[in-house]
């Protein structure tokens, strides 16, 4: 597998970052997942974005990472790894770089430290098709959960006390709503309407959850970008959670409760359609 590290596209056993990494010693970084099909990149803009706001945010040098540059970094892992056809990611890691350990911002500034692979995407239709059971956590998250920081403890916290409990993800719960998954943002129909959680800093605004909230509105399907509160949980009728790697994933038992009939959903299944027809053919279009 070749990876990129800092300018050099070599194979991944050779790729080292220092001990003085400060993604390494403090999570100081951000990062991005971008789905890629046949080699193209879907909704790179709304990528590219998140990014540019989580760099300005945490104040990591970007003058060196350019859009242009970066989406030819994306396409040369894409082919050097023979991942130019059907699904696959591309992942971005960019810390504030290497300095001596210490909190503060290092003086002289030092460069940021860019890290990027490309890696297969298989579908899991099987549970796509029927949908998977979740777990409720508490969201013990800082209150910058709109930047996608590498910081992920909590996250990765969270999803293990998902699969001790044979569940696919843990839907965080704070102040009594439910805010988003482990690493996925959740939708919920209440009265036939999709719920989800709005936009703030304690989610981190989806890339694909903007897509879907899109196709609702093209299809007219009844949305409100309002939080599922714990206590109407038995009134859901429909969950499922999205992301760029989860795609729209129908989850059908809840702490051990079925949602709605226990199956996958009317609306949830239309939206997954269209997400992928979308995918497809956005993906299409900017070959053109
Ligand atoms: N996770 N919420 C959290 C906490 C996430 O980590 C993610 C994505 C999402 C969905 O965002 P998007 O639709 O832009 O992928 C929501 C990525 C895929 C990851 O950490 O691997």
């Amino acid at each position: 597998m070749i990876v990129y590290l800092d300018g050099s596209f070599i194979p991944k056993e050779e790729a080292k970052v220092s001990v003085d990494d400060r993604g390494f010693l403090f999570g100081d970084g951000v990062y991005e997942v971008t789905r890629a099909v046949d080699g193209r990149l879907f909704e790179e803009e709304g990528h590219w974005n998140r990014l540019q706001n989580g760099l300005r945010d945490t104040a990591i040098r970007s003058s060196l990472i350019d859009r242009g540059k970066i989406r030819e970094i994306y396409g040369d892992l894409l082919r050097e790894n023979e991942l130019d056809e059907g699904h696959a990611t591309v992942y971005l890691q960019i810390t504030r770089g290497c300095a001596p350990r210490t909190h503060a911002f290092p003086q002289p500034e030092c460069a940021p430290t860019i890290y990027a692979f490309a890696a297969p995407f298989k579908i899991p239709t099987d549970l796509r098709e029927n949908g998977v059971s979740a777990i409720t956590h508490p969201d013990i998250r800082w209150a910058r959960c709109d930047i996608k920081s590498v910081n992920l403890l909590p996250n990765v916290v969270a999803k293990q006390r998902a699969v001790e409990a044979n569940a696919w993800e843990a839907v965080l719960v704070r102040d009594g709503a439910i805010t988003e998954g482990s690493s996925t943002n959740v939708f919920g129909v209440i009265d036939g309407e999709l719920r989800t959680y709005p936009k703030s800093n304690y989610i981190l605004p989806g890339i694909t959850r903007d897509v879907i909230l899109g196709i609702a509105r093209e299809r007219q399907i009844p949305y409100r970008e309002s939080p599922i509160l714990f206590d109407q949980i038995g009134r859901v009728e429909e969950l499922f959670l999205t992301g760029t790697t989860t795609d729209v994933q129908p989850v059908v038992e809840l702490d051990g409760r079925k949602i709605g009939d226990g199956r996958v959903g009317r609306i949830a299944r239309t939206l997954q359609e269209a997400l992928m027809e979308k995918m497809g053919a956005a993906t299409a279009s900017t070959a053109a």
